[in-house]
């Protein structure tokens, strides 16, 4: 959830954390702070608010040095304030840390601790881990066995990175199950050290990602790596390919504007390469997926939170239509604890954007544990569920930093329709000429979401007049259903306006008695086989005097006598209609909330990747 970022070299490290945690500040943005080791003494420079903050803090009062370590909070523990933003000192002021993750045992630690005299300066759960490390500094020998004892009395799951004024050479970092991702950049005499990889890219690209329950020792020189339990690992040194360019704003006013009109590119590049238009053919390699397991795969569950949901199902339509796989969806921290019927001809298909989302995760080891075959669909690369899954779909759209997710909503919709053919294929359950027409079909996706972002003006037209009201209701059918939920998930994430999304068909079983005219109604009615229900829909808001927006297709001619206001689609195959139903329904949330003159990129409360449970 919150990000880290460290540094060993000879440069001067607080510029490089700053800038480090500026691409890490989608992680976590209540507080933020950095501990850099100067003249032998650790200084730290920390504040509640977001990084803006203490870059003028470090401005005020400017801290050198070349090593530290550096942190951007999402609270969990303890209000957001200065006293319980990270980083953390000891008492003696010789050891920092720096935390991502929950300890579950603090209360208890804390306890002890203050028993034995510790004073506590925060109301974080990450200070135990300070005082831990110290007080088996004074058992043990040196930082990275002490930080090892320290370690073993945690429960839950973390990353922690700290360093000690006695021991200037070195930063030691852990990570213990799925909470902190920890990646170590290689450098040239120096070394980097991040929650996440968007913080070091502009230095290295040679990465070493801890595992669960491994410890690194990073000198200026090296990265020693041993499991918490003592054993030496021999590590891979990973390649990584990201463009630290792709990360920038450019013309657009919010990182979130930016990304939704990308989607014509990310929907190429998802498109690209998997794609033979000529034999009417789907590629999955990274999959590893055979026809013997194709034909084996009894049922399949899509698994994922936010909407990588949303995704999963839309594709539990795609892959029971194409596929006749049976699918089930389940929101990941729903399923890892009911127990779900699964075993050897299932297939766990996790949906993620970070790769690095606690439930997510968890329900992932969940499936495993029980024999199933484990799937992601993923964006960033090298994160944990790409790492742990039997085969993957990499989303191939590049760093997503608005925290309200876009275009990795719409380049899973392709993966799992390329799926969902690919499945049906190698099942030998399609005929040629379906498979070829759905295949084809694929050529359109990104013209068609250009066509949608060439309306841009009309959705902010609309935008204006839902401006200020206070609650929306999102209705939609079949396969749209889910873009009625994600269309109000993006409008309650950025403009905190209460939106419900609703399957049209139950509005009369319960929202509809909320009709009237300060409830506007936005209905999602494109060409798709369920349009004539949805009509009957608009007619039964209509007659409750709601106002009703309605998203129809080019040349609708039903839909505008009826509704008050119209966004139109381009006409689109209805098994792709969801990526074309949504872009506007990103681009009303993002106006409005933009209207609204709201920090639409880092809206409150939220964070990117949620890392913890
Ligand atoms: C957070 C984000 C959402 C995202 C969800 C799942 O809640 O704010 O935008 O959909 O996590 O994240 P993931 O990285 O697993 O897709």
């Amino acid at each position: 959830m919150c990000g880290i970022v460290g540094y060993i070299g000879p440069r001067d490290a607080t510029p490089i954390i700053l800038n480090g945690l500026k691409r890490l500040e989608y992680r976590g943005y209540d507080s933020a702070g950095l501990a850099v080791l100067e003249n032998g003494h650790i200084a730290v420079r920390r504040d509640a608010g977001k990084l803006a903050r203490l870059s003028a803090l470090v401005e005020e009062s400017p801290v050198h040095g070349h090593v530290g370590i550096g942190h951007t909070r999402w609270a969990t523990h303890g209000e957001p304030s200065a006293r319980n933003a990270h980083p953390h000192l000891g008492m003696t002021g010789d050891v920092v840390v720096v935390h991502n993750g929950i300890v579950e045992n603090f209360l208890e630690l804390r306890e002890e601790l203050s028993a034995e005299g510790v004073v506590f300066n925060s109301d974080t759960d990450t200070e135990v881990i300070v005082h831990l490390i110290e007080r088996c500094l004074s058992r043990e020998t040196g930082l990275a066995e002490a930080a090892r004892c320290a370690l073993s009395r945690l429960r839950g799951a973390h990353g922690v990175v700290t360093f000690s004024s006695k021991e200037p050479d070195k930063i030691v970092a852990a990570r213990i199950g799925n909470a902190g991702g920890v990646v170590v950049g290689l450098g040239d005499g120096e070394m980097f050290l991040a929650s996440d990889m968007p913080a070091i890219l502009e230095h290295t690209r040679s990465v070493v990602f801890l595992e669960s329950r491994q410890m690194a020792v990073v000198t200026r020189e090296g990265v020693e790596i041993k499991t918490l339990e003592g054993d030496a690992v021999a590590y891979q040194v990973q390649s990584v390919a990201w463009d630290p360019i792709a990360a920038e704003k450019g013309e657009y006013r919010h990182f979130m504007q930016k990304e939704i009109h990308e989607q014509v590119r990310s929907l190429t590049d998802t498109i690209g390469g998997r794609v033979d238009f000529e034999d009417g053919r789907i590629h999955l390699p990274e999959l590893n997926l055979t026809p013997e397991k194709a034909r084996r795969t009894r049922k399949l569950f899509i698994i994922a939170c936010g909407t990588a949901a949303h995704a999963g199902m839309v594709g539990k339509v795609l892959i029971e239509h194409i596929a006749r796989v049976p699918v089930e969806v389940d929101i990941a921290s729903e399923f890892r604890y009911r127990d779900p019927i699964i075993d050897e001809d299932s297939v766990v298909l996790a949906i993620s954007q970070s790769g690095e989302t606690a439930d997510t995760l968890a329900a992932m080891e969940e499936a495993r544990s029980k024999g199933a075959t484990v799937w992601s669909i993923v964006n960033v690369i090298g994160s944990q569920a790409m790492r742990i899954a039997n085969g993957y779909i990499s989303m191939q759209t590049g760093p997503e930093i608005g925290v309200a997710s876009t275009k990795a909503y719409t380049a899973p919709l392709v993966d799992l329709y390329m799926l969902a053919v690919l499945l049906a294929d190698l099942r030998g359950g399609i005929d040629e000429r379906t498979r070829r027409r759905l295949v084809n079909d694929l050529r359109l996706v990104p013209d068609l979401a250009g066509r949608c972002l060439d309306r841009e003006a009309d959705v902010e037209k609309v935008a204006r007049f839902l401006l200020n009201v206070s609650h929306c209701l999102y209705l939609g059918r079949g396969i749209n259903m889910p873009s009625a939920y994600e269309g109000a998930l993006k409008l309650k994430e950025i403009s905190y306006i209460h939106a419900e999304g609703y399957p049209a068909g139950e509005m009369k079983h319960g929202p509809i008695a909320l009709i009237d005219r300060d409830m506007p109604v936005i209905v999602i009615a494109p060409r798709d086989p369920w349009y004539e229900k949805m009509l009957s829909q608009i007619e039964q808001a209509k007659a409750r005097g709601g106002i009703v927006i309605a998203l129809a297709t080019d040349g609708d001619e039903l839909i505008p006598g009826i509704a008050d206001h119209v966004i139109w689609l381009p006409e689109t195959p209805w098994m792709l209609s969801p990526v074309t139903a949504v872009i506007p329904l990103q681009m009303l949330a993002y106006h409005i909330a933009a209207l609204r003159g709201l920090d639409v990129d880092q809206p409150r409360n939220l964070a990117k990747s949620v890392t913890v449970e």
